[in-house]
């Protein structure tokens, strides 16, 4: 392959893609009552999977990296990827299992989403699948905390690939989130040029706040790196790579309807902009408004708005980034 420009390469994302069963009603339901919905929807789901679906409509050439299975949900989901310009080329099929599925249940008077998920029997990608992949046509790979150990084997490959690199730019930029309080999750910290802890992780580690969540977990990243907490309606904090913080406020919507994918849209957002050489404090709020906007409805399909500006009015202060 000829050398290609970075910036014609693509962001990979790494993790799972399932199908979404989205019961949208009034009122979260009492247990063992049997009421009506206001409406129900099939999406695709998973966290990799919404952030390209999210960088896709923000105007980021990406691909997906994860299982599928076979049969008419796995279409489904194919089709989706399609529709939005997803490279697949780096899907491996499981024709004899499962899609993973959740059951969302997603409140209108809260705008909270209950997520009830099963995988019955699909792998996550291994290191592997991985070690066929052509490291020369991504600038970022994204991994979505999973199968730690696996993901572990990725990350060192992709970094002996940056290490052969003549150039600084040309380097493969390396993120992952620690979303789940699992413990072999937590080794991920420290192979990230950029760590993306939820909130759930850290109040797991007993912590009430973002700014309290990287001061405790600061020490488990690599120098140099950023770590990034985004925390619902309090915004999102950042260590930056020279130690020093930074915040962004939320930008709630006008009406809090769909939080599902909220913090899958925040990684892209900002992956988005740091890819592209956005400074972190500009792309730690545009991830904040765009995940904020992204609240005010259903789905992602608005997010495409934020990429072309229209919607910067709705999100306020948000407008010259
Ligand atoms: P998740 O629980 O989906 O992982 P988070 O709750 O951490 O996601 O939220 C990710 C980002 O989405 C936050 O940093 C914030 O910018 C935005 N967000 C989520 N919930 C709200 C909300 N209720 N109001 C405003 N912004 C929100
Ligand atoms: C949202 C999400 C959903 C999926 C669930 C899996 O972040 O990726 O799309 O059902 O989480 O845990």
């Amino acid at each position: 392959m000829s050398s290609m420009e970075q910036k014609d390469k693509k962001i990979l994302c790494v993790g799972l893609v399932c199908l979404d069963i989205i019961s949208v009603v009034d009122k979260y339901p009492e247990e063992d009552t049997d009421s009506r919905c206001v409406s129900q929807r099939w999406q695709r789901g998973g966290n990799a999977s919404n952030s390209c679906t999210v960088l896709s409509l923000l105007g980021s050439p990406c691909a997906f990296m994860g299982s599928l299975c076979a049969g008419p949900v796995a279409s489904f989901i194919l089709e989706d990827f399609q529709k939005l310009n997803v490279d697949m080329s780096l899907v491996s099929e499981h024709a004899q299992c499962v899609t993973p599925t959740s059951l969302v249940i997603s409140s209108r008077s809260t705008g909270s989403r209950t997520i009830l998920h099963i995988n019955r029997n699909v792998p996550d990608v291994t290191a592997e699948d991985f070690s066929k992949v052509d490291l020369r046509h991504f600038k970022w790979i994204h991994w979505e905390g999973r199968n730690a150990d696996e993901q572990l084997k990725m990350i060192q490959r992709v970094a002996r690939y940056n290490s052969t690199l003549p150039q600084q730019q040309q380097r493969i930029t390396i993120s992952v989130e620690i979303e789940k309080p699992r413990e072999p999750l937590y080794q991920l910290f420290a192979h990230g040029d950029v760590v993306f802890v939820s909130k759930d992780v850290a109040r797991h580690f007993g912590f009430q706040t973002p700014l309290s969540a990287l001061e405790g977990l600061r020490c488990r990243v690599k120098a140099g790196a950023v770590l990034i907490c985004a925390w619902a309606e309090k915004g999102a904090d950042a260590l930056a790579p020279d130690g020093s913080l930074v915040h962004s406020e939320a930008f709630p919507p006008e009406r809090l309807v769909d939080t599902l994918g909220a913090g899958d849209t925040f990684n892209a957002a900002v992956i988005h902009k740091l890819s592209n050489g956005a400074r972190l404090e500009d792309a730690l709020t545009f991830g904040c408004a765009v995940a904020g906007s992204k609240c005010g409805f259903h789905g992602y399909d608005g997010v495409a708005d934020m990429a072309t500006g229209k919607d910067w009015k709705r999100v306020g202060s948000a407008e010259d980034i």
